[in-house]
């Protein structure tokens, strides 16, 4: 079984990215099954129905969310249909949406769940390993996959050694920025950060000028995502469907080309 992780898609940039890449992707891994982090597609905080609605008709199978899984309000209008959609199971507000799925894929069951980290990470309320026996002792499936969304990459890492064996797949998102620590964990697939998609020339797909103003002056600025020519970040995995390892990890990082900083 193939399978394509994608990274944070930020803002319009990143979908614009996605939109591009997905197509050659797909004739070049055929992937069974594709995920995407989308927490932060619709302007940089979170996702509306319009956006859900387009990524799922680009291919991609299951939405994975983090902490601005609320910053839309269009959210609360549609999460309780949105049934290609997980929501971190331990962080508040608890009582919408979905942590975990299960899609039948070459005839296996395969889950998928959403959790946040809890170092320096807001409203969460449980330690994700905690939350994540609870889900294994509750989910029954033949492979089981976990996007960790965390600040901090000793965290995922971990909660990788931890459940490694359990969950077949730990791939880390948030931090906008890839690691290049892809491997395989006592079989599991795993990545501290799978990186963005969005503009290139950006601080983690927000606005340059912005940016340092926030950090130069002492006001708030509002919040602006970048434009331009945006960078492609994901993790491609071949499990064996027999053994249930993988049995191959390819990190994906696509530059634009003829970018001048
Ligand atoms: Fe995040």
């Amino acid at each position: 079984m193939n399978v394509l992780f994608i990274g944070d898609i930020v803002g319009k940039a990143g979908r614009l990215c996605v939109k591009e890449q997905l197509p050659k992707l797909k004739e070049q891994y055929h992937p069974d099954l594709i995920i995407a982090n989308g927490e932060n597609a619709a302007h940089g905080k979170g996702i509306t129905k319009r956006i859900y609605t387009e990524l799922l008709d680009q291919g991609i199978d299951m939405i994975t969310m983090g902490n601005h899984t609320f910053s839309k309000n269009d959210i609360y209008t549609f999460i309780h249909e949105a049934d290609r959609m997980v929501r971190p199971a331990n962080m508040e507000p608890l009582h919408y949406g979905v942590s975990t799925r299960v899609l039948e894929v070459k005839g296996m069951r395969v889950a998928i769940s959403n959790l946040c980290g809890e170092t320096f990470m807001n409203n969460v309320v449980e330690s994700p390993f905690t939350c994540m026996e609870r889900i294994l002792e509750n989910v029954k499936a033949d492979l089981h996959f976990v996007d960790l969304h965390g600040e901090t990459t000793s965290e995922k890492m971990a909660f990788t050694y931890h459940f490694a064996g359990r969950v077949h797949a730990v791939v880390g998102t948030h931090t906008h920025v890839q690691t290049a620590d892809e491997r395989i964990v006592y079989g599991a697939a795993a990545i501290s950060d799978l990186g963005m998609c969005g503009a290139y020339t950006s601080v983690l797909g927000r606005d340059v000028k912005e940016v340092i103003t926030r950090f130069t002056e002492a006001v708030k600025t509002r919040y602006t995502v970048a434009e331009g020519p945006a960078i492609f970040c994901g993790l491609f995995v071949h499990f064996d469907e027999n053994s249930k390892r993988a049995m191959d990890v390819e990190r994906i990082q696509l530059r634009p080309k003829h970018i001048e900083e």
